[in-house]
């Protein structure tokens, strides 16, 4: 039985007293949670959302890193910095960092692997854009994703890896796939799992979906079969609305 994961991926959004004050309301209205939840702020946020959520049940992550550990690469941030923050897992490969900073699969999957070396969980992002999508190409394009940033992966370490769809015209749109949409592109993508690893890792691995995942559409979603949870962008940012989203019932 996979166990559910619901993570809000916070974007370039709050100060760090804004991240403060939402994550200690989280922390306080989900201690009784029975699905996993992790929350990204951005990285200036890091370490203060990582006092308030230490030593509860919600995870600290982070919402991209560089492709190496250190060295003369102005602007970015380094796993070892992530991990002496106490970040437990890496969002790699959203399709804003695709998209709109250029990030290729080949880099995803260096991040993929150097998170993995250093023991982080990984979120890898895969998603078709609305011109894949349209010309019928929305499977093929998250199979290629997904087996590039897997690519090297060992299957004892990919327990650590959860793999987000996110249909890149879903998100920040209010356009939602529809269930049965999603469901079919998470059934392809743990074929691509089962044909890389096996039976075993396929049945294992926790598929997110993302894009426009509001309180109202939650429980619908998560009730199919190859939905294990959320990803969640806007409704992230207000307890109001990720509380409900993180206690739906499936
Ligand atoms: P929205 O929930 O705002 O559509 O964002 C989804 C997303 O990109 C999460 O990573």
């Amino acid at each position: 039985m996979r166990r559910t994961f619901i993570a809000g991926n916070w974007k370039m959004h709050k100060t760090p007293a804004e991240a403060v004050a939402l994550a200690k309301e989280l922390v306080s209205e989900l201690s009784g949670s029975s699905h996993k939840v992790l929350v990204a702020p951005s990285f200036t946020c890091i370490q203060a959302v990582g006092e308030v959520v230490k030593d509860t049940n919600i995870l600290l992550g982070a919402q991209n890193m560089a492709t190496v550990e250190e060295g003369a690469h102005t602007g970015e941030t380094s796993v070892l910095m992530l991990k002496a923050l106490g970040v437990d897992a890496v969002i790699l490969g959203h399709s804003e960092r695709r998209h709109v900073y250029g990030e290729t699969d080949e880099m995803v999957n260096t991040k993929v692997k150097l998170a993995l070396q250093h023991g982080l969980e990984v979120i890898l992002c895969v998603g078709e854009k609305l011109e894949e999508r349209e010309a019928g190409q929305a499977e093929a394009v998250v199979e290629l994703q997904t087996k590039e940033g897997l690519k090297g992966v060992s299957e004892a370490d990919l327990a650590k890896v959860t793999i987000a769809y996110e249909p890149v015209w879903a998100i920040g749109t209010g356009k939602t796939a529809t269930p049965q949409d999603a469901d079919d592109i998470h059934k392809v993508t743990r074929g691509v799992v089962k044909s890389l690893y096996s039976d075993k890792a396929a049945e294992e691995m926790i598929i997110q979906y993302g894009g426009s995942v509001k309180p109202d559409n939650a429980t619908e979603l998560m009730g199919m079969e190859n939905i294990d949870g959320a990803l969640v962008g806007g409704a992230a940012l207000k307890a109001e609305l990720f509380v409900p989203i993180a206690q739906y019932d499936k």
